[in-house]
């Protein structure tokens, strides 16, 4: 278990705006800060950052929390996983059980898997391996550096030395090291040659295998499958390695592992590539938090071309500086640098084309037909630049290009309105005088002081906000003043959301004020209560109780104003 402490000392002493200002860039807005969300695709920030309140509220998405559910959700790491973390980044130092960490067990079988699998190539039964990776061009120190490794065929081998390691077997199907086929355990990716797959900050989740030799498998490489650790969508090949090359010399994005590897071989070291298929938007994303430059640079066939424009557009969107180049047909910088220099490499590479000349020299439009084609393409790249700056050169460009008037292209480039980015409603006029309640409660602790003087916990409807409540109550009871931040990761996921909008919602309320909310609120209930009452007799056909009830409902009406006094 992680000491009770330790969780409090995190929440209370991680800076949040320096945490998720590490991850997205944020403006000052009066107390808070702005940014753009990183938990959905916006072109203007909604996504607003207290230190008063030590929360995070995205007001177009509804993505809220605190410094520990941010990075949960942003690293997709575990409650006690995201403690650590911030922990480790303070200083404060946690011993760490496999109780605490579900993965923990997982890492230890990758890790394993791995030492296995260098063995494997490095021995008697790598040798062919190790021939083949010769023939490709690939030195020892490279292969070694990128911690290559050969999956045995042999099931018996992985599955000892897990015993050894006290290591389940089914930790190592969890991970993705074995695979079973009609009850039968295979080691996963058997007799390729692996390359580790590691997150940014070097933790190995997976690896991706190649065929190679005489393997008539037809799928060239194969990745780890989809498990707790491994999730494809945000993982770049070599950003391990490359990070610290990306600031200064920004970045090679490429297609390939091999590419990867023959660029460093050869002295390129800030090079990444997707994890095969697309380049998604969650890469771009992660890119962005270590370079500002970027060069595609991908094959000139029409896979290539096409990827090409897909990667353009994520990179754009994630407001990355970028170029392309497409290297000639049927060459990748692997193939490219096997017979040339890495000086040819680099006029090449001085050769990148921006990304507006790159449209425009793709489709090389002559009819008014194709110049219009030509101006779409650019239009919609156009319009998902968030930096206002750049989207003015672009069009700049664009309109060069095209020789069409900017003011028209500009119309058409304005960036989609995210229709959802509401500004913070004020409570007034609220709907359910419950939820106006907490609005003002998790604002302040006075007034939950205030409210538990009035509203026994039994009056919350059972559930959620009886639990909320509680939660309140008892921390206003130990202490002077609290943040909403120091209880929000305590709360279930829907919950959690809520909570930030409410303390997001940005009203300064008097203690007069939330009197009467808080006078309404019990007028409310009590009149709700009589009205049920009075169905309820009703349809029993009881007409003297109900009588008496229409009269207490009538005083209650006449008394609303007492309610108000009490208070
Ligand atoms: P390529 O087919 O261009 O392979 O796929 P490559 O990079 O040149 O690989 P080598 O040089 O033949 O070894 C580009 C990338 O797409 C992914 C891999 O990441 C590969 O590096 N890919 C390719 C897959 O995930 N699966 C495949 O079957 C093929
Ligand atoms: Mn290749």
């Amino acid at each position: 278990m992680i000491p009770q402490e330790v969780i409090e000392r995190v929440r209370a002493e991680t800076d949040i705006v320096g945490l998720i200002g590490s991850y997205v860039k944020l403006k000052r807005s009066g107390k808070s800060f702005v940014g753009l969300c990183p938990f959905h695709q916006e072109k203007t920030p909604s996504f607003n950052v207290s230190p008063d309140r030590q929360a995070y509220y995205c007001f177009g998405c509804g993505a809220g929390g605190n410094v520990i559910t941010f990075i949960m959700n942003y690293e997709n790491l575990s409650f006690p996983e995201a403690v650590k973390q911030l922990a480790e980044r303070l200083g404060i130092r946690i011993e760490y059980t496999a109780e605490d960490d579900p993965t923990k067990p997982m890492v230890d079988a990758l890790g394993l898997a791995h030492k296995i699998y260098t063995e494997t190539l490095w021995s008697q039964d790598g040798l062919d391996a190790q021939r083949y990776l010769v023939e490709r061009g690939l030195n020892r120190e490279t292969v070694k550096g990128f911690e290559l490794g050969l999956v045995p065929h042999d099931t018996s081998l992985l599955l000892s030395r897990a015993r050894e390691a006290k290591l389940a077997t089914k930790v190592l199907s969890d991970a993705g090291v074995l695979g079973s086929s009609s009850g039968r355990l295979y080691p996963f990716l058997a007799g390729r040659i692996v390359f580790p797959l590691r997150t940014p900050s070097g933790r190995l989740v997976g690896f991706s295998g190649r065929v190679w030799g005489d393997d008539p498998n037809p799928a060239k490489y194969v990745n780890t499958p989809e498990t707790r650790l491994f999730k494809k969508g945000r993982l770049l090949y070599g950003l391990h390695k490359a990070r610290p090359y990306l600031r200064r010399e920004g970045t090679l994005l490429v297609e390939g592992q091999m590419d990867v590897l023959r660029l460093a071989q050869e002295g390129f070291h800030n090079v990444v590539a997707p994890l095969g298929t697309a380049f998604t938007g969650g890469q771009a994303k992660v890119l962005s938090r270590y370079t500002d430059k970027v060069i595609l640079v991908f094959d000139g066939d029409e896979a290539g071309r096409k990827a090409a424009q897909r990667a353009l557009a994520e990179v754009l969107a994630a407001d990355l500086d970028v170029k392309l180049l497409l290297l000639p047909e049927g060459e990748d910088p692997d193939s490219f640098l096997a017979s040339h220099s890495p000086d040819e490499f680099n006029s090449l590479l001085e050769q990148a084309q921006e990304p507006m000349a790159f449209v425009y020299n793709l489709l090389s439009p002559s009819t008014t037909a194709d110049r219009k084609k030509a101006a779409e393409a650019m239009v919609s790249l156009i319009s998902r630049v968030p930096d206002r700056l750049r989207r003015e050169l672009y069009l700049d460009e664009a309109a060069n290009l095209i020789r069409i008037d900017r003011k028209v292209l500009a119309e058409l480039a304005r960036p989609a309105k995210s229709g959802n980015a509401k500004s913070p409603k004020p409570v007034t006029g609220s709907p359910d005088p419950e939820e106006r309640l907490f609005k003002m409660m998790v604002q302040s602790a006075e007034f939950i002081r205030l409210a538990s003087k009035h509203l026994p916990l039994s009056f919350f409807p059972e559930g959620e906000r009886r639990e909320l409540a509680e939660k309140l109550y008892h921390l206003a009871e130990t202490r002077e003043n609290f943040t909403v931040g120091e209880i929000i990761d305590s709360l279930p996921p829907q919950m959690q959301s809520q909570v930030s909008r409410w303390s997001f919602s940005d009203v300064n309320y008097s203690c007069d004020e939330f009197a009467r909310a808080l006078a309404h609120y019990l007028y409310r209930r009590r009149r709700d209560a009589l009205r049920r009452e009075l169905t309820q007799a009703e349809r029993s056909g009881d007409a003297e109780r109900a009588r008496s009830i229409l009269v207490q409902l009538n005083e209650l009406d006449k008394e609303s104003n007492k309610i108000y006094q009490e208070i």
